[in-house]
C-alpha cells in the first residue's frame, strides 16, 4: 500500500512548518516574476544566416505571451568580435549586425512591452573584448599610461619579466594573464583575463570605468529597459595587490558532482579567491541602486554571482544594492528531497533577511540542461558538458524528473527564471561534434572540458521544417540533434500533456494564486518511508508535492487537484496516486 500524505486540510497548522510568510512588499514586479531567458543566436533567426536575430526575437514574442512569462532576459546582442558568444563586448551602445540594429532593438522593446513583457538586457562589466576601443589605445599606449590604468596590466615576473605577474588561472582553463608586445616590438606587460585572453578584465579601482558605465546603464535606461543581468557580478573587484591563490576558478567548479545539501546551502559553488566576493564590489551596485532610482517605474538589477553560502549572496541584493541574485545554490543540488528542502530554507531565510526575493533556477546558456542532468546516473550533478564519448542521460527519465523539478519551482515563492526551450522540455545535445564546438571553455581546457555549446543549440520550432523552423533557410549555426522533431513546438502546442502545456499551466495557476508573492509552509509527519522522498509544502492555498521514489504516494481525497507534471494513475479505491519523479499542486479545501 503507498505511503499517505498526512495532510489534514481542516487542521493544516499541526502538520507544517511555516518558514516563510507571503510578502509585505508585492507592488515591484521583480519581487515575483517569471523571467525568461533568451539567448539571442539559439532563439529564432529572421535574417537566415543561421544565427538568431533581434527581428526574430519581436517575431516570437507572441510565443512568450501565449506561455505567460512576465519579463525576458537577452544574453548580448552588442558588437563583438563573438570570442564568448557576446560575453565579449566591443561597443556597449551598438548592436552587432549579426543581431540586427538598434532600430530592431526598439521595435523589440516596444512589442515585448505592449504585450507586457518587461525587458532585461545583459551587462558585462568586468572586461572587455579585446576589440573594445579601450584596449586598442592601451595597447598602443606605454607602461603606466593612463589607457593601461583601465586594465590591470602589471609587469611580469622572473628573469625579463617572462613570468606572469601572479598564478591565477582562467575560469576557461589556462593562465588568466597574456602577455602583449610593446609598440616598440619588445615583450612587454601582461594583462589579466579572468575569462578568455580576448576578455581584458577592467580595473574597477579607476573612476573612468565606473562613470562609463554608469552611462552604458543610463544609455539603455532611455531606451527603456526594466533592468540588467550583471554579468560576473562578483569578479569586478580584486583583492589588494592580486595575491596568489591555489584555489581553481570556475564558473562550476566544485559543483561537477552537485551536494547533497547543507544547513547554510552550500553547494561548493562559490568561489573564494581574491579575485571572487570582494567587498568593494558593494560600493559599485550602490551607486547603480541609485542610477535605476533616477527612473520611473521598477526597474532592477540581477547579479549573476557565484558566491556562497547563501547569506553572503543576499548581501548583493541588501535594499541599497541590486535587487535579485541567481540562485545557483539551488541550481546545483542533486535531485534530492532532503537536500532540496534544506537548500529553499537556506534560500528563503538568507533573502528574507534582508527584503529581497529569493530566485529560483534550474537552467541556463552555461550549464547542461536540466532535462539531462536530471538523467544522469548522479541525478543533479553536473558536468562541464556532455560529449559523444561521456556517459549519456537517461532521456525519458530527465525529462520526467525536469517536469517535477520545473513545477516544484514554480510553485515556490519569489522570482523564477526559465531558460529558452526548457518549456519544450528540450535536452542537452549531447552528441555535438567536437568539430562544431565552440565554447573557448572546449580548446582552453586542451579538450578536457566539453563546454556549453550543447545547452544553447538553435530552438526546434516546427517539427517538419528544415533546421526545425529555427530560420528560414533551415540553416542553424550549431546542428539541431534528431531528437528535436519530438521536443517542436508545433507538436506541443495544444497537446494535452505536453511539457509546453505543462509549463503554461502552471505559469497560469502561479499568477491566477499568487504563488510568486506566497508563503512557504513544509508539511510535516510524513510517513517514516516518506521523509527522505516527499517533498511537500504550502504556498498560500496551494499544496505541493514532489514524489521523488521509487514509490507511490497517496494523496487525500479531500484535496482538489489543480496541476501535475504526469498522468496521475489512481489507487484500487480510486485515490488518486503520485508516482515517482511526479509533482502535483492541490488546492486545499476546507
Ligand atoms: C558568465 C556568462 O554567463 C558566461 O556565458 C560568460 O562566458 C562569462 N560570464 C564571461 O563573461
Amino acid at each position: 500500500m503507498p505511503s499517505a500524505l498526512p495532510v489534514s486540510p481542516a487542521d493544516t497548522s499541526t502538520t507544517t512548518t511555516l518558514v516563510h510568510t507571503p510578502s509585505a512588499r508585492t507592488s515591484e514586479w521583480w519581487r515575483s516574476a517569471v523571467i525568461y531567458q533568451i539567448y539571442p543566436r539559439s532563439f529564432a533567426d529572421a535574417s537566415g544566416d543561421g544565427i538568431g536575430d533581434l527581428p526574430g526575437i519581436t517575431g516570437r514574442l507572441k510565443h512568450l505571451a501565449r506561455l505567460g512569462v512576465d519579463a525576458v532576459w537577452l544574453s548580448p546582442f552588442y558588437r563583438s568580435p563573438q570570442h564568448d558568444a557576446g560575453y565579449d563586448v566591443a561597443d556597449y551602445r551598438d548592436v552587432d549586425p549579426l543581431f540586427g540594429t538598434l532600430d530592431d532593438f526598439d521595435e523589440m522593446l516596444t512589442k515585448a512591452h505592449a504585450l507586457d513583457i518587461r525587458v532585461i538586457v545583459d551587462l558585462v562589466p568586468n572586461h572587455t573584448s579585446t576589440e573594445h576601443v579601450w584596449f586598442g589605445q592601451a595597447l598602443a599606449a606605454d607602461p603606466g599610461s593612463p589607457e593601461r590604468a583601465r586594465y590591470v596590466f602589471r609587469d611580469g615576473t622572473g628573469p625579463e619579466g617572462a613570468e606572469p605577474p601572479n598564478n591565477w588561472t582562467s575560469v576557461f582553463g589556462g593562465p588568466a594573464w597574456s602577455r602583449v608586445t610593446e609598440p616598440d616590438g619588445t615583450p612587454g606587460q601582461w594583462y589579466l583575463h579572468l575569462f578568455d585572453e580576448t576578455q581584458p578584465d577592467l580595473d574597477w579601482d579607476n573612476p573612468e570605468v565606473r562613470t562609463e558605465f554608469e552611462q552604458v546603464l543610463r544609455f539603455w535606461l532611455d531606451r527603456g529597459v526594466d533592468g540588467f543581468r550583471v554579468d560576473v557580478a562578483h569578479g569586478m573587484v580584486k583583492a589588494e595587490g592580486l595575491p596568489d591563490w591555489t584555489g581553481t576558478s570556475s564558473m562550476i567548479d566544485g559543483a561537477h558532482e552537485g551536494t547533497a545539501g547543507s544547513e547554510d546551502g552550500s553547494t561548493g559553488a562559490g568561489n573564494q579567491g581574491p579575485m571572487w566576493d570582494q567587498e568593494g564590489v558593494h560600493e559599485i551596485y550602490r551607486a547603480w541602486n541609485q542610477v535605476l532610482a533616477e527612473y520611473e517605474g521598477d526597474r532592477c538589477l540581477v547579479a549573476e554571482a557565484w558566491v556562497e553560502p547563501l547569506a553572503r549572496l543576499a548581501r548583493y541584493v541588501r535594499p541599497d544594492e541590486m535587487h535579485q541574485a541567481f540562485n545557483f545554490s539551488f541550481l546545483t543540488t542533486l535531485w534530492d528531497a532532503r537536500a532540496l528542502r534544506s537548500v529553499v530554507n537556506a534560500s528563503l531565510e538568507a533573502n528574507d533577511e534582508v527584503g529581497a526575493p529569493t530566485t529560483w533556477v534550474l537552467s541556463n546558456h552555461d550549464v547542461v540542461r536540466h532535462a539531462s542532468r536530471l538523467g544522469l546516473e548522479i541525478p543533479g550533478s553536473k558536468p562541464n558538458g556532455i560529449g559523444a564519448g561521456d556517459p549519456q542521460p537517461d532521456e525519458e527519465l530527465g525529462l520526467r524528473r525536469a517536469r517535477a523539478a520545473s513545477l516544484m519551482m514554480l510553485g515556490l515563492p519569489g522570482s523564477a527564471y526559465l531558460y529558452q526551450g526548457e518549456e519544450l522540455g528540450l535536452p542537452e545535445h549531447t552528441t555535438l561534434a567536437d568539430e562544431e564546438r565552440q565554447d573557448p571553455t572546449w580548446w582552453r581546457s586542451e579538450h578536457t572540458e566539453r563546454g556549453r555549446d550543447g545547452c544553447r543549440v538553435p530552438l526546434p520550432w516546427a517539427a517538419e521544417e528544415p533546421g526545425y523552423g529555427f530560420s528560414p533557410t533551415g540553416s542553424t549555426w550549431l546542428s539541431q540533434p534528431d531528437s528535436f522533431a519530438r521536443y517542436a513546438l508545433d507538436v506541443q502546442r495544444g497537446t494535452p500533456g505536453s511539457t509546453y502545456e505543462v509549463y503554461r499551466s502552471a505559469l497560469r495557476l502561479r499568477r491566477e494564486f499568487s504563488l510568486g508573492t506566497g508563503s512557504l509552509a513544509w508539511v510535516d509527519g510524513l510517513p517514516a518511508d516518506a521523509e527522505s522522498t516527499v517533498l511537500a509544502f504550502v504556498n498560500r492555498e496551494v499544496l505541493v508535492v514532489t514524489n521523488f521514489g521509487p514509490g507511490a504516494l497517496r494523496l487525500p481525497a479531500d484535496l482538489e487537484l489543480l496541476h501535475a507534471s504526469q498522468d496521475l494513475p489512481l489507487a484500487e479505491d480510486d485515490a488518486v496516486l503520485v508516482p515517482a519523479d511526479t509533482t502535483v499542486w492541490a488546492r486545499l479545501r476546507g
